[in-house]
């Protein structure tokens, strides 16, 4: 996607820090914008923002982990601008930590409900109305460094930051044909509120294995204070798009760490001459089976 005016952007967790910025640099370069987000006095707030820069915004109370509520929100931006959306970005997230021992079904629920399975909400949701509108369009999911590698202190965040870099991955492949970009952001360390998201912990996921009080958000405040400012993220994020790059990482400090962690995975794999026959083999039956899939599912589109 080349050209930003008169595109449609709806922002999940719009109303602030990196879902703000990118609703202030695309609705700069013309997109009308949709924020949707859990928390009320914050749209209202980040839509006196945009509105003040002379910015087309609308937003929607929307909590991204309720399905009806989902539906319910692309029925109204749809009607709200005449089209479907033609950029989604699954931003909204909140982060917890504690040690992974004692995490509880709470932890796990509540965590990886808005992380990953909020992302899920949006894809279905959105990508049949997308394809549906036959325009070209792209999608933008921020996960997380985090998602990369494990962390005893992070573990539903990570897991679910890993299962969203991985269905990007999918989605990337299943709607080129559509000409629907797909990337992934990951961001290391952002400006943003998010220290504070164990305040929008839902009442029915109370019972927390972590310590959540107000030394812990100072603690994660010293870190995020420090962080990449959200529009210098949007602007990487709209620059992702435009030239349709699949992982979108604009923090230089990561790359050592990253190349660590792959390599030590790469490393890991047997030489060919460990089982040479046997991989032949295997490559033979999965090459085959590609190829039957496509005779009975067709090619392209509706493979
Ligand atoms: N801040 C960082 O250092 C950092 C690092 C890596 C990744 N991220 C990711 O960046 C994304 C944006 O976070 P941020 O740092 O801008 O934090 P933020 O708290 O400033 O913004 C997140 C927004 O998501 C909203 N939200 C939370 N739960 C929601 C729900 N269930 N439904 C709808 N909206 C909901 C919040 O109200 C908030 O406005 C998140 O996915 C986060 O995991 C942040």
């Amino acid at each position: 996607m080349k050209d930003f005016a008169g595109q449609l952007a709806f922002i999940t967790g719009g109303a602030s820090g990196a879902g703000l910025g990118q609703a202030k640099v695309l609705g700069r370069a013309g997109t009308h914008i949709c924020i949707a987000d859990v928390r009320t006095d914050a749209i209202e707030a980040a839509l006196a923002e945009l509105h003040s820069e002379g910015i087309e915004a609308h937003g929607i109370v929307l909590d991204i982990m309720d399905r009806a509520a989902y539906a319910k929100a692309a029925d109204e931006v749809e009607a709200v601008f005449g089209m479907a959306p033609t950029i989604l970005s699954n931003t909204a997230g909140v982060n917890s930590f504690g040690p992974i021992e004692k995490t509880t079904y709470d932890d796990f629920d509540w965590i990886m409900g808005v992380n990953l399975n909020g992302v899920v909400n949006g894809m279905v949701t959105f990508v049949p109305r997308m394809i549906a509108s036959g325009r070209p369009g792209h999608i933008v999911t921020v996960s997380s460094i985090g998602g990369f590698m494990g962390s005893a202190v992070a573990g539903p965040y990570s897991a679910a930051k890993a299962a969203t870099i991985n269905l990007m991955e999918s989605y990337r492949q299943g709607l080129a044909p559509h000409g629907i970009g797909v990337s992934v952001c990951t961001p290391a360390n952002i400006r943003s509120n998010i220290a504070e998201a164990s305040k929008l912990r839902p009442s029915r996921y109370a019972s927390s294995g972590y310590v959540e009080n107000a030394e812990s958000i100072a603690s994660l405040q010293s870190i995020h204070q420090h962080g990449m400012d959200p529009e210098q993220l949007a602007e990487a994020i709209k620059k992702g798009i435009e030239d349709d790059t699949l992982y979108i990482i604009p923090y230089p400090e990561t790359r050592d760490m990253l190349a660590a962690h792959f390599d030590v995975i790469v490393q890991s794999v047997a030489p060919m001459d460990y089982d040479p026959e046997g991989a032949r083999l295997r490559t033979e039956a999965l090459k085959n089976w590609v190829a039957d899939r496509s005779r009975v599912f067709g090619k392209g589109k509706d493979r």
